[in-house]
């Protein structure tokens, strides 16, 4: 058991995880239609991806603790949602999608220098937000499975030089100190 099966029950309780989500939900809602198909990677309980599921054709989740998938497809059937979630890593996906969006996983994610070109086999539209560069103090209860200590626009910018990007400010999250947090808006050129 992972440390996100160990937080997949009580997920959802933390406030201040439920107002990230509904910025980053109200940044991306606006592009998606009705026959767009989405990926949402580290979809961990749906707080992202159950409430853009209504704004577009179908909301695929995949995320790595089996914990996460479980409570999002509890929530999803419960709402009769056009979404479902699977255990599965991002580099293992093989599906093609009108979108990929994700929403603070990017930190977690060992070799970051291999996604952009992962994106690109699979869309040419993404929706990225994670932390700005922090001090290594966001995770307050210690940083096992945290790669990066967030990102500076410079190396996101190197990251994805493969890709025509905007990276926004969407909100800060207040914990002992303020964390800004970014959404990357990239297609291809
Ligand atoms: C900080 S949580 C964010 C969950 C959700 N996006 C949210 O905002 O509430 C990060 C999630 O990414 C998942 N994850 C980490 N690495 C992953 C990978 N390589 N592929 C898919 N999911 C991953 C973790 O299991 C965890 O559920």
């Amino acid at each position: 058991m992972n440390r996100f099966d160990k937080d997949a029950i009580t997920w959802d309780d933390l406030p201040r995880r439920v107002n990230l989500a509904k910025a980053v939900v109200k940044n991306i809602a606006p592009y998606l239609t009705k026959n767009d198909k989405v990926l949402e990677f580290g979809c961990g309980t749906g707080l992202v991806g159950i409430n853009l599921a209504p704004f577009c054709k179908k909301l695929k989740g995949i995320d790595t603790s089996k914990k996460m998938v479980e409570k999002f497809n509890e929530k999803a059937k419960k709402l009769n949602l056009n979404a479902y979630a699977e255990v599965k890593d991002i580099f293992e996906e093989k599906e093609k999608f009108d979108y990929i969006v994700s929403s603070m996983t990017l930190h977690h994610i060992k070799d970051i220098q291999a996604l952009p070109n992962k994106l690109k086999k699979l869309t040419n539209k993404i929706f990225l937000a994670d932390l700005f560069k922090e001090d290594g103090s966001f995770h307050t209860k210690g940083n096992e499975d945290v790669f990066h200590f967030g990102f500076s626009e410079e190396e996101l910018k190197e990251y994805f030089k493969d890709w025509k990007i905007e990276i926004t400010k969407i909100h800060t999250i207040k914990k002992h100190k303020d964390f800004g947090v970014f959404l990357l808006k990239g297609t291809l050129c």
